[in-house]
């Protein structure tokens, strides 16, 4: 068993504490909190844990070996650099930091200290997502042409990040894990409809990537949206999938759907045709993905072995999410990577 602290009590800190305190790998030795009402009522169901409100203490205590950061995003690089400095292993929520600037430095920290840094992309980790790179890694679906989330509900307004930064890290970091193609270029446009930080924060946006193999990826996040809708459809040059988050059995299905062209040597005309064939639903385990990834974060201090979402993919996600802001800013222009 290895001791944890988890930095953060709020919303996404409640569900880490409850599978790394149920988890027979981990002891969670502490919870942090700079609110101390939402530390008291996370306290309440945790009794045998000590809860601090400076965090300082647990960076201090040499009997901690791994620190989870679960607090806003503009605080992630400040608590990953003290946590990985005082030889913590590290996991910190999804984005990983507010800029690459920061994500390389804590790249480099955690290599010189020889710390694993993990950041939570949750989506790795769940059964769902691990079937659909099982069908692109086994070529069910041929060359992928497209990638097309929806990601959209009512709320709830973050006042650090803008929608982009909030929603889309679950499409980029889904793409880097199944696809995993080198980015072009990133345009955005996006819209902030109500006033209610001193800055503009956008809550609807539409992203474009373009990967350096001609595929194209569309990720629609938005948080003034009626309904709750979590579908993402992939194209494949041979089968197509739709993964529908919002389903409880069939999240997955596969279309034998495609679209031929074909030129008859005595016709000047092409041939268009549509093939609509079977559907079908893969099995799909059934497992909790944020437990699975604490038995992986484990299993990685253990081993010694990189994390399947370490820093580098954090920062592939981060470098996204700045150009969508840059290219937010110029109304959409193109934003190209070197
Ligand atoms: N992986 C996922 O699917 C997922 C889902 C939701 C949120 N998140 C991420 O989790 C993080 C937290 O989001 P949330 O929705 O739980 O937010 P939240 O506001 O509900 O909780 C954040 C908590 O951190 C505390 N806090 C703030 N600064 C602190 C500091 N310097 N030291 C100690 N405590 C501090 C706040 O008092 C608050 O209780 C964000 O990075 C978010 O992007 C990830």
């Amino acid at each position: 068993m290895l001791n944890v602290a988890v930095i953060g009590c709020g919303y996404w800190g409640n569900h880490l504490i409850r599978n790394f305190n149920s988890s027979p790998n981990w002891n969670v030795k502490y919870i942090a909190d700079s609110d101390l009402n939402q530390l008291k009522k996370m306290s309440v169901q945790y009794k045998n844990i000590i809860a601090v409100e400076d965090s300082n203490i647990i960076f201090k205590d040499n009997e901690v070996e791994a620190v989870v950061i679960s607090t806003p995003v503009s605080s992630h690089y400040e608590l990953a650099k003290k946590s990985l400095l005082s030889g913590k292993h590290t996991w910190v929520e999804k984005p990983l930091t507010s800029s690459s600037e920061e994500a390389q430095e804590l790249i480099e920290i955690s290599k010189r200290m020889n710390r694993l840094l993990h950041v939570d992309h949750t989506f790795i980790y769940t059964p769902a997502v691990r079937k659909i790179k099982d069908l692109v890694y086994n070529n069910v679906l041929g060359d992928i042409l497209y990638f097309d989330s929806t990601r959209v509900n009512l709320g709830l307004f973050q006042h650090d990040v803008n929608v982009i930064w909030d929603l889309a890290p679950h499409d980029i970091s889904i793409l880097k894990y199944v696809v995993g193609k080198k980015p072009v270029s990133v345009s955005a446009t996006g819209k902030s409809f109500h006033k209610y930080s001193s800055n503009d924060i956008p809550s609807i946006a539409f992203l474009t990537i373009e990967f350096e193999d001609g595929s194209i990826a569309h990720i629609n996040v938005n948080w003034i949206s009626p309904v709750k809708i979590r579908q993402i459809i992939m194209g494949g040059s041979s089968k197509m999938i739709v993964f529908d988050d919002m389903e409880t059995v069939s999240k997955v299905k596969v279309f034998d759907s495609g679209v031929e062209i074909t030129q008859r040597e005595d016709i000047y005309d092409v041939l268009i045709q549509y093939r609509t064939g079977d559907m079908y639903s893969p099995a799909i385990k059934n497992f909790e993905a944020l437990a699975f990834e604490c038995t992986h974060f484990y299993d990685c201090i253990v081993n010694n072995i990189e994390s399947e979402t370490n820093g580098e993919s954090g920062l592939y996600v981060v470098k996204i999410l700045e150009a969508a802001d840059k290219s937010l800013a110029e109304k959409g222009k193109p934003v190209f990577f070197d």
